[in-house]
C-alpha cells in the first residue's frame, strides 16, 4: 500500500487534473448549446433560435451542426469519459486509505453521483427542446466544478462560523441566479425585452408559469422573440443586484480573515460576471460574451463554495 504522503500527492494531482477537465466540459457544453441557440450566427438576430424552430417542425436537432460544434461534441465525450475514470480512481484512493479519508471520500462520491446523473441526462441533451435539460446540465456541471475546486484547495484559514453560514446562503442565492441565467439562455429570452424598465413592464403581465422549465419556448416574429422570456430576464437582472449586495461584503470579511486571494477573486469575478451580463443586455449577447459570462459564473460559485468550508479535518492536516 502507498504511504499516506504519496497517496495525498496522488490525490492532489488527480484533483487538479479533474478540476481542469470539468471546466473544459462545462465550457464545451456551453459552447455547443449556445452555438446551436444561434448566438453570433451570420444574420443575427433573424437566425436566433432557428434550430429550435426547425426541430419544432420535425428536423433532427443534430442535422446541420457546424464542423466546430461536431468537433466540440466529440471532444466533450472524450473529456467526460476521462473525468469519470479519474473520479473512480479518486474514490478508490480515498476509501483504500487507513483510516479512510472521509471528507474527501464524501466529495468524491458526490462527484461520482453527479457525473453519472449528467451521463444519463446527456442522452436527451442533443435533441432536448425543454429548458429543464439545459438547466440540469448547467447546474450539475457547475456543482461538479465547485466540488473539484474544494477537493483541490488545501483548506486556508476558516472563516468564523457565522461568516461560513452567510457564505453558504450566498452559494444558494448564486445557484438560484445561475438557474435564472440558464433559463434566460435556454428559453431564448435574449430578444424578449430591452432595457430594465422595458423588461419590468413586459414581465408584469406574465404568469409565474412563464418560468416553467418543462415548457417548450415559442418564438414568434421576424426577429424571433419569446415574449414570456421577459420574466426570466427581469428576475435574472434583479437577482444580480441581490447577489452583489449579499456577496460583496463577504469579500471584506474574507480579507480580514486572511483569505486575501479568495477575497480579491470574489470581487473580480462579481464585477466581471455582472459587467459581461450588462454588456450582453445592452448590445445583444455574442457567443464569446456568453461563454465568458458562463465561465466567470462557474469560477464565482466555486470561490464562494470554498469560502463556506469549515476548518481542516484531522486527516487533512
Ligand atoms: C452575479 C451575477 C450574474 C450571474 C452569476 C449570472 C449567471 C448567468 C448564467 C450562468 C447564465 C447562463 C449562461 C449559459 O447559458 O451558459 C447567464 C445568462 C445570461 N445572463 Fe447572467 N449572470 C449574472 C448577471 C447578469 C446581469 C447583471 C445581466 C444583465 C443585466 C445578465 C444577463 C444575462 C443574459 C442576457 C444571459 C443569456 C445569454 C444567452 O442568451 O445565452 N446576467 N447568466
Amino acid at each position: 500500500m502507498a504511504s499516506p504522503d504519496r497517496s495525498r500527492t496522488l490525490l492532489r494531482r488527480m484533483a487538479l487534473l479533474l478540476t481542469v477537465l470539468v471546466l473544459v466540459i462545462t465550457s464545451l457544453s456551453a459552447y455547443i448549446r449556445l452555438s446551436r441557440a444561434g448566438l453570433s450566427c451570420a444574420d443575427w438576430p433573424q437566425c436566433y433560435g432557428e434550430r429550435l424552430r426547425q426541430a419544432q417542425q420535425g428536423v433532427s436537432a443534430t442535422a446541420g451542426d457546424s464542423d466546430a460544434v461536431a468537433a466540440a461534441r466529440f471532444a466533450h465525450r472524450i473529456v467526460a469519459s476521462a473525468a469519470l475514470l479519474i473520479i473512480v480512481a479518486i474514490v478508490a484512493v480515498c476509501f483504500s486509505a487507513r483510516p479512510v479519508w472521509r471528507a474527501e471520500g464524501g466529495v468524491a462520491l458526490a462527484l461520482l453521483a453527479l457525473a453519472l446523473g449528467l451521463a444519463v441526462l446527456g442522452r436527451w441533451s442533443s435533441d432536448a427542446r425543454v429548458p429543464a435539460v439545459a438547466l440540469g446540465n448547467l447546474l450539475g456541471g457547475f456543482a461538479m466544478f465547485a466540488l473539484c475546486w474544494r477537493l483541490l484547495l488545501a483548506p486556508g484559514a476558516a472563516l468564523a462560523r457565522g461568516a461560513r453560514v452567510w457564505a453558504m446562503l450566498c452559494v444558494l442565492l448564486l445557484a438560484t441566479q445561475i438557474a435564472l441565467g440558464g433559463l434566460v439562455s435556454a428559453t431564448y429570452a435574449a430578444t424578449s425585452c430591452g432595457g430594465f424598465a422595458d423588461c419590468l413592464s413586459a414581465a408584469r403581465s406574465l404568469p409565474w408559469s412563464a418560468l416553467d422549465p418543462w415548457r417548450e419556448p415559442v418564438l414568434d416574429g421576424a426577429v424571433p422573440t419569446n415574449a414570456s422570456g421577459a420574466l426570466a430576464q427581469t428576475l435574472h437582472r434583479g437577482a444580480a443586484l441581490l447577489v452583489l449586495v449579499a456577496t460583496a461584503p463577504l469579500a471584506l470579511v474574507a480579507w480580514r480573515s486572511r483569505r486575501r486571494l479568495a477575497s480579491a477573486l470574489l470581487l473580480v469575478l462579481l464585477a466581471g460576471t455582472a459587467g459581461l451580463g450588462i454588456a450582453m443586455a445592452r448590445h445583444g449577447p455574442t457567443l464569446a460574451m456568453a461563454l465568458a459570462h458562463n465561465l466567470a459564473a462557474a469560477l464565482l460559485l466555486a470561490t464562494l463554495f470554498a469560502l463556506a468550508r469549515g476548518p481542516a479535518t484531522a486527516d487533512e492536516r
